[in-house]
C-alpha cells in the first residue's frame, strides 16, 4: 500500500530537476513540489517570467503550477491553487518533504583516482550529505540524478554514521528526458524506473513514488526493479544510445569511400523492426552533457571490476564519436586547399541539437578549436536558439588560444543574424540540426511563444495566461552567462532562404552539412556545393 504524499522536494534545479519537478506539480495539484538550489540566481529565474533554461511548453507548465494560473480567465474554472515553488532553503525545505529528489550534477571527474571517467560524486555527495542530516524520520530518498551503480550503499552508510537508529528507504528513479524534448518525455514516458531495496518497507516506498507518477502515466509503464539495477539500466540506456549513433558514424565512413548514402543505408537498415529507425542519423558525432560522461562511467565500472575487455569495448564508442568529428574538420580543412588563413568559415548552430539553447559538450566548440589551429581570418559563428552572450563566454573561457573575440583582437565573431554570418564566407559549416537550417520547409511554428512544443501542450496553452514580457534591464533575465543559459524563450525563426545565402557567399560555395539534413540536388540548383556525412559526394 502507497503512503500518502504531501509534499516532496528536489534538490537541484537543473536541466533535470526543474522540469521533473514542474511537470510532478502539475498532475498532482494536491502534493506541494519544491525545487531548491543553493544557486540564488538560478532559483530567482525559475521564479521570474524567463526561466533558465529553455524547452518547448516548459514555461507554460511551469507558470500553471507556480503562479496557479490554470483556468484562471476561461470564465467558469476556478483558479488554480500554487503547488510549485523555488527556495534557496534548503535544509528546511528537506525537512518538510515526504520524498527528496536528488537531481543534482554528476560531471566525469577531471581529477584524482579515475580522471577522465569515474564519475565526480562531489555534489551528489554534498547534497545527500545535508538530506542525510536534516530530512525527517521516514523519509524517501530518491537518485534521480545518474550515479555509479551500488551509490545507494553510500548513502545508507552516511545514514548509519550519521543517524544511526533512523530509517530512510533509498530509491533509484533515473531520468530517461532528452534536452529539447523535455516536456514531451516526461508527459508520455516510454517508462519510468524505479529502483528499491526487495524488503516490504523497500517495496512500499517504490509503490509511494509510483503514485506520484501514476496521476498521469499508466501503471504498465512503470517498471520496478532492484536499486543496483535502476542504477545500472540509466548507464546502460545512454551507453546503448551513444554506441548505436558510433555504431552509424564508423559506416557514414565507409559511405563516404564507396559511393553508398547512409541516408538511404540507415532508413534501409532501420525497416527492420528489431532494429528500428530512431538514433540512425549520422552526423558529427553525439554531444551533450550525457553521453560521453555515462558512457565513460560505465568504462570505469567494467574497469574497477576487473573487465578489461568490456571496458575497452565501451571506451571504443567514445572514441568512435570523437574520430567521427575530427574526420568532419579534416574533410573541411582538405577541401578548403588546407589553409584557411586568408578564409572565412560560418557555423551554424552552436548547441549540442536543436530545439534547445544547451551547449554541454557542444561537437561546436571541438571543430572550432581544430580550424583555430589553421589560423582562419574570421569563423562566424550562428545559432537561432543559443544566446550570443552564452557562445562569446565559451569562447572567451578558452583561454589557452590567446585572444579569440573580434572584439578582443582575435578573428571569432557571433552573429545573431544568419546572413550577416554567412556574407562572403568560404565555406558554411552546419553543426546543429535546427529546422530553420533544412532546405525543405518544415512545419510551421506554433503560434505559442513556446515554439515548435509537441501537440501535447496545445490543451495547456489554451489554459495559459499570456503577460506582458518583463523588462529588458530586469536582473533576473537579461543579465550573466555561464551554465544556466541567460537567453530569452526562443522562437523559431523563419526557414534559412539559401537563395540569399547562395548569392552572397564565396565560389564555389561549399557548405560541410555534418548533420545530413541539406537536399544536395536542391542546394546544386542554387549553386551550392555540398559536402554530407556519409556520402562521397
Ligand atoms: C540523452 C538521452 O537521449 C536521454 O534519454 C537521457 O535522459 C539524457 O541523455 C540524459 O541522460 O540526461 P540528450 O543528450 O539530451 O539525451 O539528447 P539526445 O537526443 O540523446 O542527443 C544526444 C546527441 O546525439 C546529440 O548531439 C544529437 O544530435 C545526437 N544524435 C541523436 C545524432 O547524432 N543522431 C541521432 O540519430 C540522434
Amino acid at each position: 500500500q502507497p503512503k500518502a504524499i504531501h509534499n516532496i522536494c528536489f534538490v537541484g534545479a537543473g536541466y533535470v530537476g526543474g522540469p521533473t519537478a514542474a511537470l510532478m506539480a502539475l498532475n498532482n495539484p494536491q502534493i506541494k513540489v519544491t525545487v531548491v538550489d543553493k544557486d540564488d540566481r538560478r532559483i530567482r529565474r525559475w521564479n521570474s517570467r524567463h526561466l533558465p533554461i529553455y524547452e518547448p511548453g516548459l514555461a507554460e507548465i511551469t507558470r500553471i503550477a507556480r503562479d496557479g494560473l490554470e483556468g484562471a480567465k476561461d470564465g467558469n474554472a476556478a483558479p488554480r491553487k500554487p503547488n510549485l515553488f523555488f527556495s534557496t532553503d534548503v535544509s528546511r525545505c528537506i525537512g518538510e518533504a515526504d520524498i527528496v529528489v536528488i537531481a543534482v550534477n554528476t560531471p566525469t571527474k577531471m581529477r584524482g583516482a579515475g580522471k577522465g571517467s569515474a564519475t565526480d560524486m562531489t555534489s551528489f555527495e554534498a547534497v545527500a550529505g545535508e538530506v542525510v542530516r536534516h530530512a525527517r524520520d521516514g523519509t524517501i530518498i530518491v537518485e534521480k540524478s545518474t550515479v555509479p551503480c551500488r551509490t545507494a550503499e553510500m548513502i545508507e552508510q552516511m545514514i548509519k554514521l550519521q543517524r544511526p537508529g533512523v530509517h530512510f528507504e533509498i530509491l533509484s528513479n533515473p531520468e530517461f528526458l532528452a534536452a529539447g524534448t523535455a516536456v514531451q518525455d516526461l508527459l508520455s514516458p516510454d517508462r519510468v524506473i524505479i529502483g528499491s531495496s526487495p524488503s516490504v518497507q523497500g517495496r512500499i516506498a517504490a509503490e509511494t513514488l509510483a503514485s506520484a507518477y501514476t496521476a498521469w502515466v499508466d501503471r504498465s509503464r512503470i517498471i520496478t526493479v532492484n536499486v543496483w539495477s535502476s542504477e545500472l539500466a540509466k548507464l546502460v540506456a545512454n551507453s546503448m544510445l551513444a554506441q548505436r549513433l558510433s555504431s552509424i558514424n564508423s559506416i557514414s565512413a565507409i559511405c563516404e569511400a564507396t559511393g553508398a548514402e547512409i541516408n538511404e543505408v540507415s532508413a534501409a537498415i532501420g525497416a527492420d523492426v528489431r532494429l528500428g529507425n530512431k538514433f540512425l542519423r549520422a552526423g558529427i558525432g553525439f554531444g551533450g552533457s550525457c553521453f560521453k560522461k555515462d558512457v565513460l562511467s560505465l568504462v570505469y565500472l567494467a574497469e574497477s571490476l576487473g573487465l578489461a575487455e568490456v571496458s575497452d569495448y565501451w571506451r571504443s564508442v567514445v572514441e568512435m564519436n570523437e574520430y567521427q568529428r575530427n574526420r568532419f574538420s579534416t574533410r573541411v580543412i582538405r577541401r578548403l586547399n588546407s589553409t584557411l588563413v586568408t578564409k572565412k568559415l560560418t557555423i551554424l548552430g552552436y548547441a549540442f541539437k536543436k530545439n534547445t539553447s544547451d551547449t554541454r559538450e557542444t561537437p561546436a566548440l571541438e571543430i572550432i578549436k581544430t580550424l583555430l589551429d589553421e589560423n582562419p581570418r574570421e569563423i562566424a559563428i550562428y545559432d537561432p536558439c543559443v544566446n550570443r552572450s552564452v557562445i562569446e563566454s565559451e569562447i572567451r573561457e578558452m583561454q589557452s588560444y590567446g585572444p579569440l573575440l573580434k572584439e578582443d583582437g582575435g578573428c571569432i565573431s557571433v552573429y545573431s543574424d544568419p546572413y550577416e554570418a554567412t556574407s562572403g564566407t568560404n565555406a558554411i559549416l552546419i553543426i546543429t540540426d535546427f529546422d530553420e537550417f533544412k532546405t525543405k520547409p518544415v512545419a510551421p511554428p506554433s503560434p505559442s511563444a513556446a515554439g515548435p512544443a509537441a501537440g501535447v501542450t496545445d490543451a495547456l496553452r489554451k489554459r495559459f495566461v499570456a503577460e506582458p514580457d518583463c523588462a529588458a534591464d530586469c536582473p533576473d533575465c537579461h543579465t550573466g552567462t555561464g551554465y544556466i543559459d541567460p537567453s530569452a524563450e526562443y522562437k523559431p525563426k523563419q526557414q534559412l532562404d539559401w537563395k540569399r545565402i547562395a548569392s552572397h557567399i564565396k565560389s564555389p560555395g561549399w557548405v560541410f552539412d555534418g548533420r545530413c539534413i541539406l537536399d544536395v540536388q536542391e542546394m546544386k540548383k542554387l549553386g551550392i556545393r555540398v559536402e554530407s556525412i556519409g556520402s562521397a559526394g
